[in-house]
């Protein structure tokens, strides 16, 4: 008998094929979360889960599996899973990092971009007929190019982040918990701060941080309150390291010229007040979401499972896993 593994949503073809010959396959093609009670089901008969973001693995469900091998998340983030007590149980738990670092830094640049120079505003105007000829004042936005960017997280992402600003000839800052080596910072022309100073100094704020204990609400009222009264705030980590309110309270006092979300505190709802700003651009968690990504993503996932299935430690265990 082959082993089972079960996709708890819609994921790419390439990778169920590649798991295919070597596995049976147990899909969800609705597109539809399933249930706390069907990820039960699901984990109890089950060789190996390929999990989203929000399928939340906790000790409950992992309590549930009889002969589950390993939690495979299809993403870099795995913040959804209990990943103490998964490796407690002898479960591998793996994500996908290092394939989606350049796809999620180009949709942050989207983002910069889009709010500084109000791209969707003036998209909104123009397909409503409102455009009726140039205006001196029409859709003025704030320069990007030349002005600083400070990158909360210098990982993956946020060096490929760095590395795009430097077309732009922006003064970069960063901060993090530990600092890069020299020719690291002199490549990417980083420079080093506390937060306090990146907050106080920048124009463009752009958080690449992972949810943990430490970074969980770590930009609320006290922090938009160091921020420049120009700056804009760019977030395509995880909802909850931003308190939403606060963010919401902020742009609507002009404490802050705007900000561009692409993830949310309470994912997927949104924060009452969000929907009628129009210096906050809004979008659906879409970071990694190329195709050529998505795919690389799915089979690393793939890849990460037949480790496991063949007896090996899997390529991208998540950082942290106590072995
Ligand atoms: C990631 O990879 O963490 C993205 O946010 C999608 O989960």
């Amino acid at each position: 008998m082959k082993p089972m593994v079960a996709v708890t949503n819609i994921f790419p073809q390439i990778a169920l094929d590649k798991l295919a010959s070597k596995c049976d396959l147990k899909t969800n093609k609705l597109g539809i979360s399933p249930t706390k009670v069907e990820l039960g089901q699901m984990v109890k008969e089950s060789d190996a889960i390929i999990t989203y973001l929000s399928d939340r693995i906790d000790c409950d469900i992992i309590d549930q599996t009889t002969q589950l091998k390993v939690i495979a998340n299809y993403g870099a983030g795995f913040n959804n899973i209990d990943v103490t007590y998964a490796s407690k149980k002898g479960i591998w738990v793996t994500n996908t990092p290092n394939v989606l670092h350049e796809t999620t830094a180009d949709l942050a640049w989207a983002m910069i971009l889009g709010v500084a120079r109000r791209i969707v505003p003036a998209d909104r105007y123009t397909r409503g007929g409102k455009f009726k000829g140039w205006g001196a004042e029409m859709f003025l936005g704030g320069d990007v190019h030349g002005k600083t960017l400070g990158i909360i997280g210098c990982g993956e992402i946020g060096k490929s982040v760095a590395k795009r600003a430097m077309g732009f000839q922006m003064r970069v800052l960063y901060y993090q918990r530990n600092r890069l080596p020299d020719e690291e910072e002199k490549f990417l022309n980083a420079e080093f701060t506390s937060l306090n100073q990146l907050l106080r100094e920048s124009d463009f704020i752009t958080l690449h941080v992972p949810l943990t204990d430490e970074t969980e609400y770590m930009i609320g009222n006290d922090e938009f309150a160091l921020m420049k009264k120009t700056a804009y705030l760019i977030h395509t980590a995880r909802g909850k390291v931003i308190d939403d309110y606060a963010l919401v309270a902020a742009l609507k006092e002009g404490r802050l010229a705007g900000a561009a979300l692409d993830v949310y505190e309470s994912e997927p709802e949104l924060t009452e007040g969000m929907v009628d700003l129009e210096n906050l651009l809004l979008l659906p968690h879409i970071g990694s979401a190329s195709f050529e990504t998505r795919d690389r993503m799915a089979l690393l996932v793939a890849d990460n499972i037949l480790d496991v299935l063949s007896g090996k430690t899997p390529r991208s265990l998540v950082p942290g896993y106590l072995k």
